[in-house]
């Protein structure tokens, strides 16, 4: 009985040493220890045995059993490790290849002067608000002292999705929504952004375009104030050498209103094909806050004056690159786009 036993435990030693895969290894140790294999069929077999005999049996099987167990647990870890090693090295990236080389990335002309001229602002002191898109009449024109049917809509030709709700056609609802968010304190903001009108789109009209709206709200505040802003902003924008005039205007929500040049920055006011000969460049709209725009936004009309503007983000960055169509800036054509290359 114990050659037999040692018989197998030998046949045992050797096959799992010579299983490949922990497929083969399971194999084995169904072959070897299952409660059909020939080793555990020996329990069986016992009966007839002497209890002094029964006792050195079972010991030999049992030993057998812990060895044969022992060897598989040893080269199971082992071939785990293997498959291990292998799954590691087939994922193993090459860290030392070349990479694929990005190309260098172009700011858009668009956004180059909207960051520019915020930057401008931020540096003298503003803060920087947003609002929606998609805008309320109320927001868009009520508020802003444009009530329905009033002729200043016509201004504006605007894109309803249904009869309260709109495409901004201004940033200046944005005014409306700071007011009332300030509930009569002071502010000083600027609003970039995207508006939309029906336009026929032609070299210098878009159904889209972006502008940037200033509002300053305080004690005190003049058409002095708009005016020293926008001759800072100008001669930061346009060069040092740069002078302002003033155009009386008309804007609904501005009392009173003015149209903003900037004498030309190619010819220094002599007049050449880019003012078309006059000297001087409009850039911007604006105006005192009309105290009417003042009070249905919450405000004192008798202590508190504002004043705002703003600002096409197109026609000056057309005006700065000599860009001489407004198209160019949603076509998407790489050729026109790449020439901002690290600006
Ligand atoms: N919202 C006006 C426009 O789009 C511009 C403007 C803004 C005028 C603020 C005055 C004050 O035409």
């Amino acid at each position: 009985m114990e050659q037999r036993i040692k018989a197998i435990v030998e046949a045992g030693l050797n096959a799992i040493k010579n299983a490949l895969t922990l497929e083969e290894l399971l194999e084995v140790r169904n072959l070897y220890l299952a409660k059909k294999s020939e080793l555990m069929g020996l329990f069986g077999q016992m009966k007839d045995l002497s209890v002094e005999e029964k006792k050195s049996v079972g010991a030999w099987i049992n030993e057998a059993r812990e060895t044969l167990t022992q060897a598989l647990e040893q080269k199971k870890v082992g071939l785990e490790k293997e498959v291990l090693q292998k799954k590691l090295s087939q994922e193993a990236i090459d860290i030392t290849l070349p990479g694929r080389g990005l190309p260098i990335k172009t700011a858009h002309p668009f956004f180059l002067i909207q960051e520019e001229i915020s930057d401008i602002f931020v540096s003298m002191g503003y803060a920087i608000a947003e609002g929606p898109e998609v805008e309320s009449d109320h927001y868009n024109f009520e508020l802003l002292n444009i009530p329905k049917d009033h002729p200043a809509r016509d201004m504006q030709d605007s894109l309803y999705m249904d009869d309260n709700t709109l495409l901004r056609t201004h940033t200046s609802p944005v005014q409306a929504h700071v007011m009332e968010a300030a509930k009569g304190q002071p502010v000083r903001v600027i609003c970039p952004g995207k508006v939309y009108r029906r336009d026929e789109d032609d070299a210098t009209h878009s159904h889209q375009f972006g502008q940037i709206e200033g509002l300053v709200i305080g004690e005190h505040v003049t058409l002095g104030h708009l005016k020293d802003t926008l001759l800072v902003f100008a001669k930061k924008l346009f060069g040092e050498k740069r002078d302002i005039r003033l155009r009386p205007s008309f804007f609904p929500f501005t009392e009173p209103s003015v149209e903003i040049d900037v004498s030309c920055f190619s010819c220094g006011g002599q007049g050449c094909s880019i003012c078309k000969g006059s000297g001087w460049i409009e850039i911007l709209g604006g105006g005192m806050v009309h105290p009417r725009v003042l009070t249905m936004n919450g405000y004192d009309e008798k202590s508190m004056t504002g004043f705002a503007f703003g600002i096409g983000i197109e026609r000056v960055a057309m005006l700065r690159y000599g860009i001489d169509d407004i198209r160019k800036f949603y076509q998407n054509d790489l050729r026109f786009l790449k020439q901002f290359q690290g600006r």
